[in-house]
């Protein structure tokens, strides 16, 4: 089964072909970055317009790149949630219409399984049950996968998702968005000794997390501190340094608690190098092997939403005939197909 997937739930329109035999067979990407570059973070309207230019040229285009026509598409999946509501709907609506019109089953994506699943487009991919990691600039979650569809949440964030406390604490050290990247490159140059950071709700029970204390605690650094460059590069350090220990502990704790081998990293943030190699070094301590996807497929890509979406088309699953989007959507009410 040859399926188009559409990805436009925030800042950048994702299209690709996915073939249940061949693998990938095509994929692109328009960011919105530079569009959203002077007003510091996503504008939702001019997000929505932008999807709008460019999800039909896009959508030409791995055809073509695939050397396929529009008769070859099995089916299509798109985005429905969660994300900004009105770029959500360009994708569902150019989806669920192209569908219509080549008469062909449509499948609406739920944005995080796409992430959670995003590791399999690799080589080596995760047998079930695992455990998911899934930290993105609008989520923070611990999950138990025992199969697609198959989802317990085990830890969330009670306050900033991961992304956000990365890419708010960037604007605050005056980095460019999306912050975290700025704020991991900049924390090469941090002396590691300066500053600690604190590993917010790492000394009590339980797998939630929070992070907003973070973005606060660099708030008063920078102001204790002269303000210079160096300055900087420390709390970026000591920032990146917090966030990758609190969650290396409840990755830590997740695998104890079910004494699963298995730690999937996905999404956005997923594509923070420290993370990366933090998160080895535990698995490695453990016997555990640890999963994630290339960096290009960590953040949103619609690779993933053609992958997800193929899946759950071959178990069956099809949207009816209307064009429905999710701002917010919880993973845990999905259903294996
Ligand atoms: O998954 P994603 O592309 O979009 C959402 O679903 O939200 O994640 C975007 C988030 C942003 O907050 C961005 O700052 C963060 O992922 N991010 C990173 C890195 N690359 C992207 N955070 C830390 N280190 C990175 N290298
Ligand atoms: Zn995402």
């Amino acid at each position: 089964m040859r399926v188009l997937g559409i990805e436009t739930s925030c800042d950048e329109t994702g299209i690709a072909i996915y073939d249940s035999e061949q693998g990938l067979l095509a994929d692109a990407l328009h960011s919105q970055i530079a569009l959203h570059l002077e007003y510091g973070g996503v504008v939702p309207e001019l997000a929505s317009r932008d999807h709008v230019r460019k999800t039909l040229p896009l959508i030409k285009q791995v055809l073509k790149q695939a050397g396929l026509d529009k008769s070859d598409i099995d089916g299509v999946a798109y985005t429905a949630g969660p994300g900004l509501i009105g770029a959500l709907l360009v994708g569902a609506s150019i989806g669920r219409s192209l569908a219509w019109t080549w008469a062909v089953p449509a499948v609406a994506v739920h944005h995080m399984e796409g992430h959670l699943l995003a590791p399999m487009l690799e080589d080596e991919v995760p047998e079930f049950p695992f455990i998911a990691l899934l930290v993105s600039g609008g989520h923070t979650m611990l999950v138990q996968v025992d199969g697609v569809g198959q989802y317990s949440l085990l830890g969330d964030t009670v306050d900033d998702a991961a992304g956000e406390a990365f890419d708010k604490t960037a604007k605050l050290l005056g980095l460019g968005y999306p912050g975290g990247p700025a704020i991991s490159k900049l924390a090469e140059q941090g002396d590691p000794g300066r500053f600690r950071f604190p590993r917010p709700m790492t000394n009590r029970p339980g797998l939630d997390f929070s992070f907003s204390g973070l973005k606060t605690f660099a708030v008063n650094t920078l102001t204790d501190n002269d303000d210079d460059p160096q300055t900087k590069a420390d709390i970026a350090h000591a920032f990146e340094e917090a966030v990758v220990e609190t969650m290396a502990i409840k990755c830590r704790r997740a695998l104890e608690q079910t004494g699963l081998k298995r730690l999937v990293l996905a999404g956005g943030v997923s594509a923070n190098r420290r993370l990366r190699q933090r998160l080895a070094q535990l698995a490695n301590e453990r016997g555990a092997q640890l999963y994630y996807p290339r960096p290009e497929f960590c953040t949103d890509n619609g690779a993933m939403i053609a992958y997800a979406g193929c899946l759950r088309l071959e178990g069956g699953q099809t949207e009816p005939l209307v064009i429905q989007a999710r701002a917010r959507w919880p993973l845990e009410t999905l259903t294996s197909t």
